[in-house]
């Protein structure tokens, strides 16, 4: 390239070499593309090449960006002399990647600019995904009620033995709706401490017998026996009490609600050791059921909210899916980790393994 023909004013006064802009357009991260007066590609840069290919230099823009959206974008800014941007896809085996692409004229040129837009429109997903998941739940146990008011308004009005059946039903609906807005508080609660290291000083072995023995009634409807072994009966961590609670009643709650009735669930605290999973020494907490198990494409996903192996048994007896997804950030907050194995007519283990230090 002619250097003297491709001097370019960056700061009035200051004279930049076409080696010097080459280099401070590579220094940029974001893709970047600058197309000249003649409509041919005048320079690019290492991320853009990574993007678009390499031997570009030279050849018509419409070679390399194909894409209507972008060449009319280029051709209006030519014309107007004012800023645009204009959405491009590049398609990869099977993922589409989204950018916003940046259209100014720079003198005689046209500069592109692009900007990965996955991680703003993967959260978007998320949210929307999280709404139409939280409607659904809330919609189906609404219709039942309204189904039910409706029948003892009308046809159902003067039986007793229907209306109490139906109020009966109706009690069981709205709890369940009320489970669903305590967990999703809930989350939301522990999503915004989860950067707050706990401070208090947690006894773990009486915390495990307090929480089987508020599961008492919930397992002897289920005929499951819940049993505790404590390997080390008085064995403190820093926590969060209240937290902690939860993450334990939710798991000793899952095994009395998926495992198997006239069988047993067993809660095992471990000795404190080093544990190459928290790079340190802390406890193991296992809970472990005798019921169907979960089939092993489930288990990376059962931290996810609403993720239910049978969604139809998990609503039968209660649940919302949000369980796992509360427990997980509870225990990412105490610089904790969950490990779920499981063999199908196994049963499966649970394991919590908490830090006995705090790690400041
Ligand atoms: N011990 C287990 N055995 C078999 N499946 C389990 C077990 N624990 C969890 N699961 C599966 O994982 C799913 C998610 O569990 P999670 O605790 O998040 O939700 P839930 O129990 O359905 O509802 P919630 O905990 O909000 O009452 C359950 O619906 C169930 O399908
Ligand atoms: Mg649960």
């Amino acid at each position: 390239m002619n250097a003297s023909l491709i001097r370019l004013h960056l700061l009035k006064g200051i004279i930049l070499s076409t080696e010097r802009i080459l280099n401070l357009i590579d220094a940029i991260p974001l893709p970047v593309l600058v197309i000249g007066p003649d409509d041919r590609i005048r320079a690019t840069n290492t991320p853009l090449e990574a993007l678009l290919g390499t031997d570009l230099i030279g050849k018509h823009h419409i070679t390399a960006l194909r894409q209507p959206a972008v060449i009319d974008a280029i051709a209006a800014v030519r014309q107007s002399g004012s800023k645009t941007s204009v959405r491009f896809v590049t398609r990869e085996r099977d993922k589409d990647t989204p950018f916003r692409v940046l259209v100014a004229k720079a003198d005689d040129d046209v500069v592109l600019t692009f900007e990965d837009q996955s991680a703003a429109e993967d959260v978007g997903k998320m949210r929307r995904d999280f709404v139409a998941n939280v409607s659904h739940e809330l919609r189906t146990p609404l219709t039942a009620l309204l189904g039910f008011i409706e029948t003892l308004s009308g046809a159902a009005r003067d039986d007793p033995a229907a209306r109490a059946r139906f109020l009966g039903i109706m009690a069981h609906e709205a709890n369940r709706m009320t489970r669903l807005v305590d967990d999703l508080l809930s989350l939301s609660r522990v999503e915004e401490d989860e950067r707050v290291r706990p401070r208090e000083q947690v006894e773990l072995g009486a915390l495990l017998a307090s929480v089987i023995k508020g599961l008492e009634p919930q397992a002897s409807a289920a005929d499951v026996a819940v049993r505790l072994d404590l390997k080390c009966p008085v064995q403190h961590v820093p926590g969060d009490a209240g937290q902690l609670t939860q993450v334990f009643s939710n798991l000793i709650e899952n095994g009395i609600k998926y495992g198997a009735s006239g069988k047993q669930v067993l809660v095992t605290l471990e000795e404190p050791v080093n544990h190459l999973r928290l790079r340190g020494q802390g406890v193991q907490i296992r809970v472990a059921d005798q019921g169907d198990g979960i089939a092993g494409h489930h288990i990376a996903r059962l931290t996810e909210r609403f993720y239910r192996v049978d969604s139809h048994r998990s609503r039968q007896v209660g649940g919302t899916g949000l369980g796992l997804a509360i427990v997980k950030h509870i225990i990412n907050r105490h610089r904790g980790r969950l490990l779920i194995e499981s063999e199908l007519g196994q049963g499966t283990i649970v394991s919590v393994f908490l830090p006995v230090a705090s790690l400041s």
